[in-house]
């Protein structure tokens, strides 16, 4: 596994998302016992950073996560999320608001069953509270040692220079793969700029891209992709095409999609760590063996020329929420 730099932090280039372990998608908290399995899996293959978020359940994820770090927490980096959810009472959950994020952090610290969580991200910008009342929060919480470092999650290229001016960022962390271009002209080149890492949430498409997904009948009504643009009528019908191309590429290679989607993140920069999320132990297996595949400039051109997705990435409601 190879390592890299997100600000000051060193991470694995590959981490582990562990949502879909508690929620989101189809099978969500049916086999915890396999999920403990894959994050013991990840870290046995040299995996370090392993991402959660409060909101994941709610809370449900963060436990599990604690539980499988019990006695396996040195050398991770153990990122989680607040601001999706309003412990002051707040209508609509988004809440960035210094007493919001002194109740949140004691909740995630104890879910996580830690001292010390060493990647906190704001979830999503709350338009509600100042940026820089948000960042001096965060930083009296690195001074007192309950965070380690400071992240953002989709916000707009304004915020992040904001932010970054009361307190250094190390990381934001936003939808980017293969079927999600958006942070490529604008947010990508200003990360760059202020030596801010990045790391691609949902680096599969939300599974999408391994090719797996060929119709969406077997979704449960309550798995987030019922209601996204991408995996509904005929937008669905046009994105499989995408799914193929993927494929076509991953044989060449001699590797699965899944693989392909990864290391294509992988070759755009070495600031840059995906955290594909599975709660399967030969999944982890597979996508970890990514970091291992090196792409052609042929192969890279031919995926960077793969035809834009049909619909949003989020329905309208998710969209309103990011780059702000
Ligand atoms: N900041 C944010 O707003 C935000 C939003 C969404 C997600 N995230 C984070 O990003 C992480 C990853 O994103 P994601 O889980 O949404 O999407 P993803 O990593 O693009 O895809 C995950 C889905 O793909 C499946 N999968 C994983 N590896 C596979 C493989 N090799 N072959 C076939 N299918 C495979 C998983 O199923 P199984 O689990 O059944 O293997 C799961 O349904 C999350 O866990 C979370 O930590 C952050």
């Amino acid at each position: 596994m190879k390592y890299i730099k997100l600000g000051d932090l060193e991470v694995s280039r590959i981490g582990l998302g562990a949502m879909s372990m508690s929620a989101a998608y189809t099978g969500a908290g049916t086999d915890d016992a396999e999920s403990i399995r894959t994050i013991h899996r990840a870290l046995d293959l040299g995996v370090t950073l392993i991402d959660t978020a409060e909101v994941y359940g709610p809370y449900a994820n963060e436990e599990l996560v604690g539980r499988a770090l019990k006695r396996r927490r040195e050398g991770v980096v153990l990122a989680t999320k607040f601001g999706f959810m309003s412990h002051t009472g707040r209508e609509g959950g988004i809440d960035s608001s210094p007493a919001n994020i002194r109740i949140a952090v004691e909740g995630s610290l104890r879910r996580l069953d830690t001292d010390c969580i060493d990647l906190y991200y704001q979830h999503r910008v709350d338009p509600d509270t100042p940026i820089e009342d948000t960042v001096a929060a965060l930083a009296e919480l690195v001074a007192e040692g309950k965070i380690r470092h400071i992240g953002l999650s989709e916000a707009g290229a304004e915020t992040i220079r904001r932010a970054h001016a009361v307190h250094p960022v190390a990381a934001l962390q936003s939808e980017y793969s293969l079927w999600t271009r958006d942070p490529e002209p604008g947010v990508l080149p200003l990360l760059r700029e202020l030596g801010i890492g990045f790391v691609p949430y949902s680096p599969l498409g939300h599974g999408f891209l391994t090719g797996q997904i060929r119709s969406t009948d077997d979704f449960d009504d309550t798995d987030w992709r019922k209601n996204n643009p991408r995996f509904t009528g005929e937008n669905f019908q046009h994105n499989l095409r995408l799914a193929d191309e993927v494929r076509a590429v991953a044989d060449e290679v001699g590797g699965t999609p899944a693989q392909v989607a990864l290391a294509w993140l992988l070759a755009q920069g070495d600031d840059i760590a995906p955290i594909p999320g599975t709660k399967r132990v030969e999944r982890v297996e597979e996508n970890i063996a990514a970091d291992g595949i090196v792409l052609t400039a042929e192969q890279i051109e031919k995926l960077d020329q793969l035809p834009a997705a049909a619909g949003d990435h989020h329905d309208e409601a998710g969209m309103r929420l990011l780059g702000r």
